[in-house]
């Protein structure tokens, strides 16, 4: 391709010839470049977030004869414990495993017996643990790091020794909450999924809470072996800054999200960082920013170096649905017309893949703006237009009728139905309402963390879908604070109610499985864990540290602890100023349920889909997972839920897990024809991966804690 574009023949060309004997040479080195198949250099394999492995010793042919080659368990816990489960896609350099558990202590892990080399606890005693998908891995010469990130803490660890490097930020840590636009004592900002290299260089994005008051995500680069702060991308533009005008002039000095969150990947070759970026806060309401808001749902290309703006592609404008980009672009090649093009994938949580010229952002296929339903909501303006690719199409479901609902019990379908016809909808991005609004796909459907997965043989990017319609539910914030007297007790029952009913149910009885109840905590835990809990967040909650006041706190304490009696008077008045005007959403992140506690929305709740990027279609799509119960006779898989993603091998299998139902699946990459199942002792929640030792292939994965197992383990699986 290349010698015809330069109208030479290939062998006429002395310089031609030296470059063609570099290229082969360079089969065999260690740069940046070339990708040792036997390892897993970084999260989802490599910088371009590809989740494919160019190891095929497990094949198509012998997959079913897998077997369990080594678990290695965690032990942050005690037995009794409650489980946790970690997300961590483990990494693997020179026979080496790094990964983090649940409870976020580092391992180095023999990856051929799966024996600990190390392991290095990163919290202190009681600080809570959050979500976190993996570390980062550097090397220069025998300086060989684990950047990692706990708490609000971005931390180096020595990968041979396990032991903090103290010339690293202040005694080894720096301070995340530093930096940004606020207080660094008033915000939390954590990391969930693990920073990328440039050279020197690791870039992070963030974790925020979804709410009025957030930071702004700054998008920072740190210098890995001093932890200095290299450079800062204000991801709500600053004035003068391309962008600013799509905002509100002082909401650069207010507004906050925007963060990323998902993830980012690298092309090194052209020194290009490629970001996926969240929503502004509030996520339901956006009256204090109106306009299109970026670099809110935007694909960010930046100038890895420097941090400096390339293009982007905004995927919602002026989000009020929490359209947050879920997980790494993917950087991909699509054949068009003869011709090969370096691309960006990127899918989305309304079931969308934007497929991007990876130069200019430019859509590779045509994308509409379309004209989509106006709010009702005092105060809000959404936009007039949202970009729908016309090519590829969805692959979610992203609209529903009476038909779609359930028919498991005729008094559930009556429930549902009454409910279907109370609500708003008017298809994909119907604005939150007052009287209640339909979302399909939701704040946690479409596409989630785990992201797709692209097998450059094929060109296939493999992703799996979640259909999962949510009811959001809008309330007058002003009402709740309204409604309160002067005790800390009502003062904390009105905060919980705007804080946490959201998750923990109105009267605190949780949403199982995902949310626990909150109204038996004298039995459970201390007051000064419940305080922590709040400050820190920990696991999906988000920390309240600068979010709420002391005496909100205070307050909230005693509405959990039914000090009703013993609560104290709180000075009038209690809010610092006038409240500008704000709506929340009480029932977000909760699938719609029927009153029996099953899906409101027929089946396939999941799916797992192969999209050839060069020609826009689907080449397969199947349900993922089953519910042996809810499945009709005769009828398919019923899929289930799940947020990890794929992994595509050289082997001819996408392997994946993630569902209720504790499996772990080989399908034939071509076909999606199932090949190979286990169970595994728990459900797990996070990426596979795959490397080879001394010419043994193994798969490995996180999986969740079981009662004898709270803290849970990592497996490998081979051949005999
Ligand atoms: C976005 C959802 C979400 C919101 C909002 C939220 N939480 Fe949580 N919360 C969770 C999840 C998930 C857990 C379990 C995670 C874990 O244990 O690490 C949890 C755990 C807790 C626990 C520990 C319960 C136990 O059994 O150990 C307490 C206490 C708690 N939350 C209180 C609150 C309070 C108070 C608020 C409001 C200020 C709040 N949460 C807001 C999701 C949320």
């Amino acid at each position: 391709m290349y010698f015809e574009m330069r109208g030479t023949s290939l062998f006429g060309d002395p310089w031609i010839i030296l470059g063609l004997v570099l290229l082969l040479l360079c089969a065999g080195c260690t740069s940046n470049n070339t990708i040792n198949p036997n390892t897993w250099t970084s999260y989802k394999a490599d910088a371009k977030s590809t989740s494919y492995s160019p190891l095929d010793q497990i094949n198509v042919s012998n997959v079913n004869q897998l077997q369990t080659a080594w678990t290695f368990q965690a032990a942050d816990l005690d037995q009794g414990d409650k489980p946790v489960s970690s997300q961590s896609n483990p990494i693997i350099i020179d026979g080496v495993m790094y990964a983090n558990s649940a409870k976020q202590s580092v391992h180095a892990i023999n990856a051929k017996t799966g024996e600990e080399i190390w392991t290095c606890k990163v919290l202190a005693e009681g600080e809570p643990s959050a979500a976190s998908r993996g570390v980062t891995y550097w090397e220069d010469g025998s300086d060989k790091r684990i950047l990692y990130s706990a708490g609000n803490d971005l931390l180096a660890i020595d990968a041979t020794t396990g032991k903090i490097i103290p010339s690293f930020g202040q005694e080894g840590r720096v301070d995340l909450n530093v930096g940004v636009r606020d207080d660094p004592d008033k915000i939390s900002i954590t990391l969930t999924t693990p920073g990328r290299l440039f050279k020197d260089l690791i870039i992070i994005g963030s974790r925020l809470p979804d709410f009025y008051g957030s930071p702004p995500g700054y998008v920072r680069a740190y210098n890995v072996k001093t932890g200095e702060l290299v450079w800062t991308f204000h991801t709500i533009p600053h004035p003068g800054e391309p962008g600013y005008e799509t905002w509100p002039p002082d909401a650069y000095q207010y507004a906050g999200g925007v963060n990323c969150w998902g993830g980012m990947s690298v092309d090194a070759e052209r020194g290009m960082v490629f970001l996926a970026l969240g929503s502004p806060s509030f996520d339901f309401y956006g009256a204090d920013r109106i306009g299109a808001n970026l670099y809110g749902n935007s694909v960010l290309a930046l100038d890895a170096a420097t941090g400096f703006y390339k293009w982007h592609f905004q995927t919602v404008h002026h989000d009020i649905w929490d359209y947050d980009l879920p997980c790494p672009p993917n950087l991909i090649s699509i054949k068009q017309e003869g011709k090969e093009i370096d691309a960006v994938a990127q899918a989305t949580k309304q079931g969308f893949i934007f497929v991007l010229d990876r130069d200019t952002g430019e859509p590779l296929f045509p994308v509409e703006e379309r004209k989509v339903p106006a709010s009702n909501l005092p105060g809000e303006v959404a936009y007039e237009t949202q970009p729908f690719p016309v090519k590829p199409k969805p692959f979610v479901r992203q609209s529903m009728t009476e038909d779609d609902l359930n028919q498991f019990s005729t008094s559930d379908h009556e429930a549902n139905l009454k409910t279907f016809r109370s609500l708003r909808f008017e298809g994909l991005f119907t604005p939150p309402d007052l009287k209640g609004t339909l979302s399909i796909p939701a704040t946690r459907g479409g596409a989630n963390w785990g992201g797709g997965a692209f097998d450059p043989a094929t060109d296939y990017l493999y992703i799996r879908g979640n259909n999962l319609p949510e009811i959001q539910t809008i309330v007058d914030a002003n009402e709740y604070v309204q409604a309160q007297n002067n005790t800390s007790y009502e003062l904390g029952r009105v905060s919980y109610v705007t804080h946490c009913a959201s998750c923990h149910g109105k009267n605190r009885e949780g949403i199982m499985p995902s949310f626990p109840a909150v109204d038996d905590l004298r039995n459970r835990i201390t007051e000064k864990e419940t305080r922590l809990k709040i400050l820190q967040g920990g696991g999906q909650m988000p920390g309240y540290k600068g979010v709420l006041t002391s005496s909100e706190i205070d307050g909230i304490m005693a509405f959990l602890y039914d000090m009703k009696d013993e609560s104290i008077e709180v000075p009038q008045p209690i809010l610092k100023e006038e409240k500008p005007m704000r709506y929340m959403n009480i029932t977000p992140y909760r699938e719609w349920r029927d009153p029996s506690g099953n899906p409101a929305l027929k089946p396939p709740w999941a799916t797992l889909n192969a999209l050839n990027v060069s020609t826009g279609e689907y080449e397969w799509q199947i349900p993922l997972g089953n519910n042996e119960k809810l499945q009709e006779t005769g009828a398919p898989n019923t899929g289930l839920l799940g947020r990890s993603g794929p992994m595509v091998t050289a082997g001819g299998l996408v392997f994946i897990s993630g569902a209720a139902d504790s499996k772990l699946w080989a399908f034939n990459k071509y076909t999606g024809e199932l090949i190979w199942e286990t169970l595994l002792p728990a459900p797990n929640n996070a990426n596979v991966c795959s490397y080879a030792i001394d010419g043994k292939q193994f798969i490995a994965l996180s999986v969740g804690g079981t009662t004898e197992n709270p803290s849970g383990s990592i497996m490998a699986f081979a051949l005999p």
